[in-house]
C-alpha cells in the first residue's frame, strides 16, 4: 500500500503504576514488600530487557510470592484458621488478593493500537544495541540505549541511499518502509546468504521481500534490523517505491493447495511439516502430507512450457559439449524406483531453541519418506558424454551442479552422482503418481541419504563443474553447521566450512500410550515416583545409507533402557538403507510431578554413531540438524 495510507498497529505500555504490598509473615512480624513503578525503571537498568519483559519479571515473582503465602495459610483447617485468626494471616490474604490484582494488572499493562504510518513515525523508538546482530542474539539482548524519536534522525533521498553500495569500501545502506538502514555489519550474518542480501545494496527491500516472504513471519528480520537504523527515506522517493511494488505481480498468486493437517511454519513460501501423530502412520507418508520445504513461489508453468520442458546438461567445460534432454525422452530411459527420506536439516531447530534460540522455528514434522520413480543420474550424465567420471574427477571435475527453475542451486560430489550404488535419481514420479508441484514437477534431484536441501526441485540444469554450486544453499551460511561458540559468521571463514550433505542420525517418537503388561490400557492412578508401562513408537533414520541396527529407549532419564522392535524397514540393503525404520517400543517409566513420564529415544546405526543426550552439545546458531536424544512428555494418568 502507499505510504500514507497504511496503518500499523502499535503496542503501546500503559503508563500505569503497579503497587502491590505482599504480606509474609515470619515469626510473627509481617513485613511489606512494594513494587512500584520506580522500581521497575531501576531493575530495567539493572538487568537491561526489553520495555515489556519487566512487566512479566515482575507478573511472575508477584505470583510466586502470592502463591507461597496463598499456600501457607491454606494449611490452616476452617476452626484451627478461626481461632488463630490474627494480625499477620489476614494481612497474608488481603496481601495475596492484592497480589492477584497486581498482576492481573501487569498483564494488563500494554494496549493496541492502530495508527497511520506517518504517526508511527513520531513514535520515539527504542533502539536496541546487539553486539553483533544475529538471530541468537536478539533474544538475548544486552544494552539498550535511549530512546529517541526516528523524527530526530536526518532524511536521505533513494540517490543518497544508491551512493552506499557497498563499492570501494563505501558502507552498505538499504531502505524499508521510509526508513533507512546501514547493513554493513549484517551482510555475513544474512541467513539466506550474503549474495542475495547484496542484491539489495543501496536499494529499496521492498521487491525483494515481496518474493522472500519469510521475511513477514516472525518479527524477527524488523527486531534485527532495528539496530541498523540511520535515517529516514525522503518521502517522495519511498512512495515511489510503494507504487512500484503494486504494479509487480503477485508470484504466489498460483500456490497449490494444501492437507489442512499440514504444520504451517510459513504460507509464502510454503513450509509445512507433517503433524507428529501422523507421521509413522504409514510407512510411505501420503504425499498431500509430505512436508513440503520452499524458499521461493511454487514455478508456474504454462501447459506450453510443460509439454517442451527439457532439462540441459552442460559438460562444456569438460567435453565442450551440452545437451538438452526432454521429459518424453527421459521417461523412454530405463526407470528405477527408490525408496527414500528426506529430513529437512531444519527439524527439531525447536528443540535447539529451548536451550539458545537459533534462527530456526521448526518442529519434529520435517521428515517424510516417498518411493521416487524416474531415471538414474549417472545414465543422464552418460548420455550427454560423461563415460568416465573417473577421469572427469581427475581432472579437477569434482562436481556436479543442479539449478531447479526457481533460482535454486547445490551441488553434490561426481562420486556420489555417477555410482551405481549412490542411487541418485531424477525423478517424475512420487508413491507411484506424476510429481505434484510442491515436490519439484516435472523433475527433482533425489540424493538418497543426504539432507533434504540437496535434493533440488523443478531441476531446469544440470552442470559438471570443477567447484562447488554458487548460492547460499552450498556455500553461504544457510547450510553450514557453525561451532556452537560462534554467533557472528564474521568469526568464521565460511568457505573453510563444509556444508551439509549426508544426515547423520536421528530418531524421532510419534506416539505414546499407557498399557499393562497384557498390552491393554492401564487405567490405574499413578502418582509421582510410580513406575508405569508405556508403548512408544517412532522412526530412526541415519544419513548416507548406513542401516540402523538398534533403537534404545529410556522412561526414567537414562538409568534403564529398553530395546525396540523394528517394524518396518528392516530390510534394507547394507549401506544403502536410505529410509527410515518403523518401530514401537514397550517400557517401564517414572512418574514425575505432573503426573507426566518422559520419554526419549537414541538410535545407532551401522557405524555405530549414537544420538547425543542433549541439544547444547550441537547447537548452531543456523538451528541445523538436531539429533540429540528425541524427548517427549506423556500425561499417565
Ligand atoms: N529445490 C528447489 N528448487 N527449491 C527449494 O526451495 N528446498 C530444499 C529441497 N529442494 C528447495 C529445493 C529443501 S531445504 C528441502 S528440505 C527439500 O527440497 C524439501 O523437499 P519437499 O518440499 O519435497 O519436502
Amino acid at each position: 500500500k502507499p505510504l500514507s495510507s497504511r496503518t500499523i498497529t502499535v503496542s503501546l505500555m500503559k503508563r500505569t503504576k503497579i503497587v502491590s504490598r505482599v504480606a509474609t509473615s515470619t515469626s510473627g512480624l509481617a513485613s511489606f514488600s512494594s513494587v512500584s513503578k520506580n522500581s521497575l525503571t531501576r531493575s530495567r537498568d539493572a538487568l537491561p530487557l526489553r520495555h515489556e519483559m519487566p512487566i512479566k519479571f515482575w507478573s511472575r515473582l508477584i505470583v510466586i510470592i502470592g502463591s507461597t503465602s496463598c499456600q501457607k495459610y491454606s494449611s490452616f483447617s476452617s476452626s484451627e484458621y478461626v481461632s488463630s485468626l490474627n494480625r499477620q494471616s489476614v494481612l497474608a490474604a488481603s496481601g495475596a488478593m492484592l497480589v492477584a490484582a497486581g498482576t492481573l494488572f501487569a498483564y494488563n499493562g500494554t494496549e493496541q493500537k492502530n495508527i497511520s504510518f506517518t504517526e508511527a513515525l513520531k513514535i520515539p523508538l527504542r533502539i536496541v544495541r546487539h553486539p553483533s546482530p544475529t538471530p541468537a542474539t536478539v533474544k538475548n539482548e544486552h544494552v539498550c540505549e535511549e530512546a529517541k524519536p526516528i523524527t530526530s534522525l536526518p532524511i536521505y533521498t533513494a540517490e543518497q541511499v544508491r551512493e552506499n553500495d557497498g563499492t570501494n569500501g563505501k558502507p552498505i545502506w538499504m531502505t524499508y518502509g521510509g526508513v533507512v538502514y546501514d547493513v554493513t555489519n549484517f551482510i555475513p550474518n544474512h541467513p539466506g546468504g550474503s549474495e542475495k542480501i547484496m542484491q539489495a545494496a543501496g536499494s529499496a527491500i521492498e521487491p525483494y521481500w515481496h518474493i522472500y516472504r519469510q521475511h513477514f513471519s516472525t518479527s524477527l528480520p524488523i527486531r534485527l534490523m532495528e539496530d541498523m537504523i540511520i535515517g529516514r527515506l525522503d518521502e517522495k522517493d519511498q512512495n515511489e517505491i510503494d507504487s512500484a511494488i503494486c504494479s509487480i505481480s503477485d508470484e504466489y498468486a498460483m500456490e497449490p493447495k494444501h492437507h489442512a493437517a499440514l504444520k504451517i511454519n510459513s504460507v509464502e513460501p510454503m513450509n509445512a511439516e507433517t503433524p507428529t501423530n501422523r507421521l509413522t502412520d504409514d510407512y510411505l507418508t501420503p504425499i498431500d502430507l509430505f512436508f513440503i520445504r520452499n524458499h521461493h513461489p511454487v514455478p508456474n508453468l504454462s501447459d506450453d512450457y510443460i509439454k517442451n520442458y527439457s532439462t540441459k546438461i552442460d559438460l562444456s567445460e569438460y567435453t565442450g559439449k551440452t545437451i538438452k534432454i526432454s521429459l518424453d525422452d527421459i521417461k523412454k530411459m530405463d526407470k528405477v524406483e527408490i525408496v527414500a527420506t528426506f529430513q529437512c536439516s531444519r527439524n527439531r531447530a525447536g528443540d535447539f531453541n529451548k536451550f539458545k534460540q537459533t534462527s530456526s522455528n521448526w518442529n519434529d514434522g520435517a521428515i517424510s519418506t516417498a518411493k521416487w520413480g524416474g531415471v538414474r543420474l549417472r545414465d543422464l550424465l552418460s548420455r550427454a558424454g560423461l563415460d568416465d567420471p573417473i577421469a572427469a574427477e581427475k581432472k579437477g571435475f569434482e562436481h556436479v551442479c543442479f539449478e531447479g527453475l526457481d533460482g535454486m542451486m547445490s551441488s553434490i560430489r561426481i562420486d556420489k552422482a555417477t555410482s551405481q550404488y549412490g542411487d541418485c535419481i531424477l525423478a517424475y514420479e512420487m508413491n507411484g503418481e506424476p510429481l505434484k508441484r510442491d515436490h519439484g514437477f516435472p523433475l527433482r534431484l533425489i540424493v538418497p541419504g543426504y539432507v533434504g536441501v540437496r535434493n533440488v526441485k523443478w531441476v531446469s540444469k544440470i552442470r559438471l563443474a570443477r567447484t562447488e554450486a554458487e548460492g547460499p544453499w552450498q556455500r553461504g551460511l544457510n547450510y553450514k553447521i557453525l561451532p556452537p561458540s560462534v554467533i557472528d559468521a564474521k568469526a568464521v571463514d565460511l568457505d573453510k566450512m563444509s556444508s551439509v550433505n549426508e544426515g547423520s542420525i536421528f530418531s524421532g517418537i510419534t506416539k505414546v500410550e499407557r498399557c499393562n503388561d497384557l498390552g491393554k490400557t492401564d487405567k490405574a492412578f499413578a502418582k509421582e515416583g510410580d513406575s508405569v508401562l508405556v508403548k512408544a513408537s517412532g522412526w530412526a533414520w541415519a544419513g548416507g545409507g548406513r542401516n540402523i541396527v538398534r533403537v534404545d529407549l529410556t522412561g526414567d532419564g537414562g538409568k534403564t533402557w529398553s530395546t525396540a522392535e523394528i517394524i518396518q524397514g528392516d530390510n534394507q540393503k547394507f549401506g544403502r538403507a536410505w529410509a527410515w525404520v518403523l518401530w514401537s517400543c514397550e517400557l517401564p517409566a517414572t512418574v514425575g510431578k505432573d503426573e507426566k513420564v518422559e520419554v526419549c529415544s537414541k538410535a545407532v546405526d551401522i557405524a555405530f554413531n549414537v544420538q547425543p543426550s542433549a541439544s547444547d552439545h550441537n547447537w548452531n546458531v543456523r538451528g541445523l540438524c538436531n539429533n540429540s536424544w528425541f524427548r517427549t512428555k506423556f500425561k499417565v494418568n
